[in-house]
Formats: structure tokens, C-alpha cells, sequence
């Protein structure tokens, strides 16, 4: 398997990828028990750290796994795999599993958790994606009911994105009752006469970091934004559909299971935010925004 990676972090050691190996019985492996996080890197800084690490307490209160590292300690993990790559773009994989343990489903108390980490190079949509637009599906959103906590267990949303790839498109997005939920990897916004609107934080979606950002910048421009349910009526009829994620950014969706978003082509809107958003990325590779 050539990956591209020189050294990965395992329960306390910086080792070479083919020597990171865990147990067979780790809860990760045999239950999908543990969470994940994805950090982008840019300029050698990681972005949006606060963020990430704090959205990552949450998923790990949510499944009661003590946090194995402080922020501090956290930090400095990401800090020495980064080093390895140098200034170039990268994107910080971090999971944290219950450990090993005797299968059954409820846990022991005593279980170490199994802590890994590795940096590899940030692979940005291209730039046609970016200037035409991807198309997406709409599938019901099969997944379970905690969708706020970040699992490794991902296996609806592996489907789903699949069920996309299958016929050709770039996301699925995921209808429940009628309203739009989120993509399989991503958080969806829909925008309808220049006001954006996204669905509301809570069970049924992942916080976003990219989102939240989206969200932030919007405001900070005077440009309407709304967290709100968005149905799949309002979805069809959109102007502009957009997908966010910290690998895709912010990614125009101009097809929706075979018709077109709007006028087809990548709306103003996007432009405007996809603008907003990279120069807020310059300004925090110059060390002048957090
Ligand atoms: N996924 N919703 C889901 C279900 C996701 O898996 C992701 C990101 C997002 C966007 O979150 P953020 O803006 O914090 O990246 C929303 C990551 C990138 C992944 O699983 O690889």
C-alpha cells in the first residue's frame, strides 16, 4: 500500500507506516467503537485547531472516552507530523479507539485507547470541479441518530457516497422527513435569492468546521445567512447548492439527480464565498487570523 506517508503516530511513538499495527480484538476494528477527526494544514499551521480539537471532545464525551491527550499534547503530535512534510498543504488524520478488549458490546472500564495519527498531502478538488460544478444524488438518510459525533463508524455513509460514485456523481445528499440532513461527507448549503441557508446544528448533522467558517464569513460580509431546516423542495428549486468540507472547501453542486442546479453553472454566490474563504486561508498562512 503506497501512501505517500513517512512516519504515522501510534499510542505514543512516531513509527514507519507498515510498522503501525494494531490488535486484532481493538474495539475499532471489530465494533467501529471510536471517533476520528480530519485537520487541514496550511502554511505548516493547522487550521481551525480549537475547533477541531474541541468538536473532537464532544465526540469522544459522547461515546465516554476520556480524551487520551491534552490539547497541548495534541498539538505537539500534530506539530512533529507536519514537520515532516514541510510548509506543502497537508490534512492531519486522528483516530481514537476504546482499545483493546474481549468482544462484547458493553465495555470494560479499564480499556487503553488506541490513539493514531498521520499527516498526508492535501489533494484539493481540481479546478474544473471548482469552475463547473459537481453533480450529487438525493438518497434517504439511512445513517443512525447521533450524527453530530464524528464515528469511525461510517458504514451508511459509505454506501450512500457509493450509491453517488456508482452513477457517476460527486455526493449524495441526504433527505430525512423531507428536509435535507447534510452530504455523505459533507455539509450541504442551498442558496435562494442571495440569502444562504444550511441546516440547523443538532443530532442530525455533523458541525461542520467548514460550515461554521462559511457561516461566520457570510456574517461578517452582511450576506443573509439562516440556519434553518432546508426541504428537498427548497433544494430543487435553489439557485445555487453548495457541499463544504475541510478536503472539498466549498464545492458547487450544479446537478441534482439528473436536473440542474439553477441556471447549470456555478452561481455568483460561490464565487463570492469561495473567494471569501481562500483569502481567509492566505491571511492565516500569514499568521494574521486564528
Ligand atoms: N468529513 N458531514 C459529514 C458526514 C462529514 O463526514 C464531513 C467531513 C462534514 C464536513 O465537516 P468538516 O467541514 O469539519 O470537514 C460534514 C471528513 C472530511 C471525512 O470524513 O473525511
Amino acid at each position: 500500500m503506497k501512501q505517500n506517508i513517512s512516519r504515522v503516530y501510534l499510542n505514543g511513538e512516531f513509527v514507519d507506516p507498515g510498522e503501525a499495527t494494531v490488535s486484532a480484538f481493538d474495539r475499532g476494528f471489530i465494533f467501529g467503537d471510536g471517533v476520528y477527526e480530519v485537520i487541514p494544514v496550511y502554511g505548516g499551521r493547522p487550521f481551525r485547531l480549537p475547533q477541531h480539537l474541541s468538536r473532537l471532545k464532544a465526540s469522544l464525551g459522547a461515546i465516554m472516552i476520556a480524551n487520551p491527550l491534552s490539547d497541548e499534547q495534541w498539538g505537539k503530535i500534530i506539530d512533529e507530523l507536519v514537520q515532516d512534510a514541510g510548509k506543502t498543504d497537508q490534512a492531519i488524520y486522528l483516530q481514537i479507539t476504546r482499545g483493546v478488549a474481549p468482544r462484547d458490546h458493553a465495555f470494560p472500564a479499564d480499556t487503553t485507547p488506541t490513539v493514531f495519527a498521520y499527516a498526508k498531502p492535501m489533494v484539493y478538488p481540481d479546478t474544473v470541479e471548482i469552475e463547473k460544478g459537481v453533480a450529487a444524488i438525493t438518497t434517504a438518510d439511512i445513517r443512525w441518530r447521533r450524527c453530530d459525533i464524528k464515528a469511525i463508524a461510517l458504514l451508511a455513509n459509505v454506501v450512500l457516497r457509493q450509491q453517488a460514485v456508482a452513477q457517476g456523481k460527486a455526493e449524495a445528499i441526504l433527505v430525512h422527513n423531507g428536509q435535507v440532513t447534510e452530504g455523505a461527507a459533507s455539509n450541504i448549503f442551498v442558496v435562494k435569492e442571495n440569502v444562504l441557508y444550511t441546516a440547523p446544528k443538532g443530532e442530525q448533522i455533523l458541525p461542520g468546521i467548514t460550515r461554521d467558517l462559511v457561516v461566520e464569513l457570510a456574517r461578517q460580509n452582511n450576506i443573509d445567512c439562516r440556519e434553518v431546516s432546508v426541504s428537498e423542495k427548497q433544494l430543487h428549486e435553489a439557485d445555487e447548492v453548495w457541499l463544504t468540507s475541510s478536503m472539498k472547501e466549498i464545492l458547487p453542486i450544479v446537478e441534482i439527480d439528473g436536473m440542474m442546479v439553477g441556471n447549470g453553472k456555478r452561481g455568483p454566490m460561490h464565487q463570492r464565498m469561495f473567494d471569501l474563504y481562500q483569502s481567509y486561508k492566505d491571511a492565516f498562512r500569514a499568521g494574521t487570523v486564528e
